[in-house]
C-alpha cells in the first residue's frame, strides 16, 4: 500500500514536471481549462485488422453463446463463462466502430450504416447479457436470434468474398478435443 502511494505520487510529480515548461511559456490564464483538455477526443485505432477482431473476438464469443442456447450451461462456472461472452459481444459491437490495420477499416467505420449495424450487434449482446445473468434460456434464444440477424445483415452489405487480411474462422470450430 505504502509502495503504491509512493509510485502514484512519483508519477504525479512526473506529470507536473512535464507540464511545467508550458506553464512558463504561457500565462496561466491562457491555458485551456483542465476539463476541456480531458474531453478532447483522441483518435484511437486498433492494433489489428477488423478482420482479425471478427475472428478472434466477435466470432469466438458468439459461437459459444449460440451453443449455450441449445445446450444450456449446467454449472455456475458455465453460466459465468456465458456472461463473459455476452459482455464481449456487447463491447465488441462498439469496438468494431474503431478502425484497425485492415485496408477497408477506415472506410467502414466512417459509414453511418456500419455504425448502426455495429450498434445493433452490441444491443443484441446486451440482450444476451441480461439473459445469461437471469440464467434464462428462452431469453438467450431470443438474444441469439437477434445476434445472428445482426451478423448477417452486416455481412450481406460489407463482407467481401475473401476477407481482406485473409483471416477466416477456423473451419472446424469448436476445435475438436485432442
Ligand atoms: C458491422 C458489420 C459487421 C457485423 C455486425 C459483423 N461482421 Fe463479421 N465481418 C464483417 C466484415 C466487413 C468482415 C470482413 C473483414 C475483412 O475482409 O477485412 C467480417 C468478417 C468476419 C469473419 C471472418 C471471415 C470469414 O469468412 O470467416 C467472421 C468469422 C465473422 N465476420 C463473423 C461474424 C459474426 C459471428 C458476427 C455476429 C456475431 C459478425 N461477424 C458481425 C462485418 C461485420
Amino acid at each position: 500500500m505504502r509502495m503504491g502511494l509512493i509510485v502514484v505520487s512519483a508519477s504525479l510529480l512526473g506529470l507536473a514536471a512535464a507540464c511545467a515548461p508550458a506553464a512558463t511559456e504561457k500565462p496561466a490564464a491562457e491555458a485551456p481549462p483542465a476539463a476541456e483538455v480531458a474531453s478532447t477526443p483522441r483518435p484511437v485505432t486498433l492494433p489489428v485488422s477488423l478482420n482479425a477482431v471478427m475472428v478472434a473476438l466477435v466470432d469466438h464469443a458468439s459461437e459459444p453463446l449460440w451453443l449455450d442456447a441449445y445446450e444450456p450451461p449446467t454449472t455456475e462456472d458455465g453460466w459465468r463463462e456465458a456472461e463473459h461472452h455476452a459482455y464481449q459481444m456487447a463491447v465488441g459491437g462498439k469496438l468494431i466502430q474503431l478502425a484497425g490495420t485492415g485496408p477497408n477499416d477506415a472506410t467502414w467505420v466512417a459509414d453511418a450504416n456500419w455504425i448502426r449495424m455495429a450498434d445493433e450487434m452490441s444491443a443484441a449482446g446486451m440482450d444476451a447479457l441480461a439473459a445469461t445473468r437471469a440464467r434464462n434460456v428462452a431469453l438467450l434464444n431470443t438474444a441469439g436470434d437477434r445476434l445472428v440477424a445482426a451478423c448477417e445483415a452486416c455481412h450481406t452489405e460489407y463482407k467481401l468474398g475473401m476477407p481482406s487480411m485473409g483471416i477466416y474462422k477456423s473451419p472446424d470450430y469448436p476445435v475438436p478435443e485432442r
